[in-house]
């Protein structure tokens, strides 16, 4: 079988026959003894997480993103021991250690840089050795193999840095490695010098010829790096599935209103592809399935994809498979979805693996087939009705397993904890949980907040009992686990798909803009949604119900009841009203609270001293954007008074003040439609999009994705002259590039216009 791959990476195939189970073994062995201690590798690839193993399996190191700090745990024994935890930069969100555990390289994505940590006294002392300067938002880190170097993606630069480990100098920068390069897996044939590094690009980007809204609109990439040479090899497109196993019950693009019978076949496009884990000749990543096209009811939105690579080839497998398939189809009907796959990996001597659902709270069980690398979840050995589901903190979002396939240890990003699994007996068990960081105290702002972003990136949540002693109340995010905020707004941000949503085609906003976050209160807020059709966040209580199939959070008197009375549009307040509470805070207080103040604006790799910034905004200043795209929010939309507003303000369902007309809606385009089918809202105008932190969210633009790039934007004559009374200041292409690179450095560093 071997013998049918050919080129450079059918060659590595040759080094180490790790695809049978004894060959891996035997080659731990060979390698362990034969090599000094830094090179005390264990024969199977790396990848990137937010936490690490040394290669003895006898070392954790766990990345505390919320509290700047990284921990260790003696893992030698049954349950990990706290070693201690070390102050890093700011925002980590990833670590990776030396296979012979001797340092920790650390990413801290809002410093850009790459904290290295020693380790010495027997792994018993830890000390910050030093900080490399990398690129904007680095985010995956990995050491190759048999540790000689170590990438780092750096998200927002979109390129790789690679630091030699021996002296902890960046050696090289890889440019062109995609648009927001995340995940990292590194290949292992024996010999660090020729290994391929796998990274995901996290957002997918427009298939030409295709519009957004459409369930094959976008792919998803993959860029694959040669570790000889330090460039990129090629990018590797997964493609959409045709049919993800669901069917909705309408079909907007066709204009073909939701009916009664679910009859219509739906597909899906890989999306925000975080994680990537390497077995054999294939590579696996899980994301999240996007299925835009109108209705978006719970079951036909998001999906739980697992891709497959072919190493040999280069190229998808077309091997895809709808994780949530499997739930779908067991016969236990108390189901759990496997909603946002964030993380994946693969034991070493078997060709099983385990998901991490970062919404749902569980890690399910993967087996792959060697040959054809096919994918299928497993059931659960005790409980033949259900899919194997392992419980696990709150968010889990990273996971490895050690090298002798006893254990495998589960990050979990808000409970702040690590879950560790017992992979020996006839059904994994979590044998025990341990603290990775302080959680804030009861009572605290901070507790408001850390319980608005658990609300919002989960798919379950759990409340209080709504008598005191009584059952707690769970499972009102969303049906069966289906959906979380997060599964469209990752961090809070945004997706970037356009999904044909009920006001018609609707691109995810990013909600770092809801709020002023330069007021230190964040009381200023703008009108939500492209056509202003919200004023609260809480007016998203509809979105969980309808679009998420959730009960909501908005309850009668008795505190579990949903209450009926929610209205879809403007004119009722929904802020302040009787809600189910989560450690004595109203649920809605905290996602709020979330909103305000725990969502980051991404950073700009693009320095204001260039000239071509400085110059560009000064064509800014001049055409008169700032009318609409100033303040601190990038938007001039404003909520300027106390909900609900007046009756004069709603003209069809929109606050009619907040729109501008700036010649992008036509209603003959092949996505402008609701998801009923019915002609969309966007006559009036639209809400001026904040363009604060827009570099991060590329290829898709204006509401319903019209346009795939920010030049683009400004071909239109009519929006890119509103400012300025209808006359045309941007004819010149110089001015117009510069504009542009001044677009791309918006950050929250950036001075706004008044
Ligand atoms: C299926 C994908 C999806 C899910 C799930 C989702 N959203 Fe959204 N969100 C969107 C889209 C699309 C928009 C833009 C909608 C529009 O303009 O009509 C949006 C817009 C918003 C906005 C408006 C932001 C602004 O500044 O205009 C808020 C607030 C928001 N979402 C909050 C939430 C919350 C809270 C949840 C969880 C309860 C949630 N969303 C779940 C897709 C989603
Ligand atoms: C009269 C108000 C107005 C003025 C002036 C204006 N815009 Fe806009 N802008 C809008 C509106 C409204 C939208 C959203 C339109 C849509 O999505 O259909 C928008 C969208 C955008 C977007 C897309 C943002 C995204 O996330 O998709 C960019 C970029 C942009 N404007 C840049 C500019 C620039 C640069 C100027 C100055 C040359 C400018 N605008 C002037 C109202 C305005």
């Amino acid at each position: 079988m071997r013998g049918e791959h050919k080129g450079p990476v059918g060659n590595i195939w040759r080094h180490l026959p790790w695809v049978g189970a004894i060959g891996c073994i035997l080659a731990v062995l060979t390698l362990q003894s034969a090599l000094p201690a830094r090179h005390a590798g264990f024969g199977a690839p790396t990848s990137s997480q937010p936490l690490a193993l040394s290669a003895d399996g006898e070392l954790l190191a766990v990345a505390n993103t919320d509290t700047d700090s990284v921990s260790f745990f003696d893992t030698s024994r049954g349950t990990p021991r706290f070693i201690d935890e070390v102050p890093v930069g700011r925002e980590p969100s990833g670590v990776a250690l030396a296979p012979d555990g001797g340092e920790a390289y650390v990413t801290n994505t809002v410093d850009g840089t790459v904290t290295v940590l020693k380790l010495t006294g027997n792994r018993k002392k830890v000390r910050v050795h030093k900080v490399i300067q990398v690129g904007t938002e680095p985010y995956g880190v990995a050491v190759t193999p048999n540790g000689d170097n170590v990438y780092v993606t750096n998200a927002r630069s979109n390129s790789v840095s690679v630091i030699n480990a021996r002296n902890n100098h960046v050696v090289d920068t890889i440019e062109g490695v995609g648009i927001e390069p995340r995940g990292l897996a590194i290949t292992n044939s024996g010999d660090d010098e020729d290994e391929i590094v796998y990274v995901t690009q996290f957002l997918s980007l427009p298939v030409p010829g295709k519009v957004d809204g459409a369930d094959d609109a976008k792919a998803g990439y993959v860029t694959r790096i040669s570790t000889k040479t330090n460039t990129v090899i090629d990018q590797i497109a997964l493609a959409p599935i045709a049919d993800t196993g669901f069917k909705a019950a309408g079909d907007a693009l066709a204009r073909i209103a939701p009916g009664a019978n679910f009859v219509f076949t739906t597909g899906a496009y890989p999306n925000q592809l975080n994680n990537i884990a390497i077995k054999g000749g294939f590579a696996y990543v899980p994301n999240t399935g996007a299925s835009p096209n109108g209705p978006v009811r719970f079951n036909v939105n998001t999906q739980s994809l697992l891709n497959v690579i072919d190493r040999a080839a280069g190229a998808d497998a077309n091997r895809t498979i709808n994780m949530h398939q499997a739930v779908a189809s067991q016969t236990n009907t108390a189901r759990r979805f496997i909603t946002q796959p964030w993380a994946m990996a693969f034991k070493h001597a078997s060709n099983e693996g385990y998901v991490v659902s970062a919404a749902s709270n569980i890690v399910v069980k993967v087996a792959v087939d060697p040959d054809t690398g096919a994918a299928a979840v497993l059931i659960d050995p005790l409980d033949p009705t259900r899919v194997l589901q392992i419980a696990t903190g709150s968010n889990p979002r990273g996971i490895v397993v050690n090298e002798n396939d006893t254990r495998a240890y589960v990050l979990n990003a808000v409970s702040r904890d690590v879950t560790v699994i017992d992979l020996t007996g006839s059904r994994e068990s979590v044998i025990a949980t341990v603290q990775s960081a302080p959680l804030p105290l009861p009572g605290t702002p901070e507790d408001k907040i850390h319980i608005g972003k658990e609300l919002y990136n989960t798919s379950i949540g759990v409340f209080d009992p709504a008598t005191p002693g009584g059952a707690p109340i769970v499972g009102r995010m969303s049906a069966a686990g289906w959906g979380a905020c997060a599964s469209c707004h990752p961090n809070g941000l945004s997706d970037n798909v356009v999904w044909i949503f009920a006001a018609g085609p609707r691109r995810t906003v990013p909600q770092h803009t809801d709020f002023d976050q330069t007021d230190p209160a964040r009381q200023t807020q703008r009108a939500l949604n492209w056509s202003a059709i919200f004023d609260e966040e809480e007016d998203f209580e509809l979105n969980i119900r309808g679009v998420s199939g959730g009960q909501g959070l908005i309850v009668l008197a008795d505190g579990v009841t949903q209450d009926p009375d929610v209205l879809a549009f403007l004119p009722r307040a929904n802020g302040g009203r009787n809600q189910l509470k989560v450690r004595g805070v109203g649920a809605w207080d905290a996602l709020k609270a979330f909103v305000q103040f725990g969502i980051r604006a991404p950073l700009s790799p693009a320095h204001s001293d260039d000239p071509a910034v400085i110059a560009g905004r000064q064509v800014f200043a001049s055409a008169g954007c700032a009318s609409c795209h100033g303040g601190p929010q990038w938007t001039r939309s404003r909520i300027e008074y106390t909900p609900p507003p007046a009756a004069a303000q709603i003209v069809n369902a929109q606050l009619i003040d907040q729109l501008r007309k700036v010649g992008t809606f036509d209603p003959a385009a092949f996505n402008e439609v609701r998801a009923t089918a019915a002609p969309p809202l966007g006559g009036d105008g639209f809400s001026p999009a904040s363009l604060l932190s827009i570099s991060a969210f590329p290829q898709t633009f204006l509401h319903n994705g019209a346009v795939n790039s920010l030049d683009s934007v400004l071909d239109n004559v009519t929006h890119r002259s509103a400012g300025t009374g209808g006359a045309d200041t941007l004819s010149s292409p110089a001015d117009r590039e510069n504009l542009v690179r001044f677009l791309l450095s918006i950050d929250a560093h950036t001075v706004p216009f008044p």
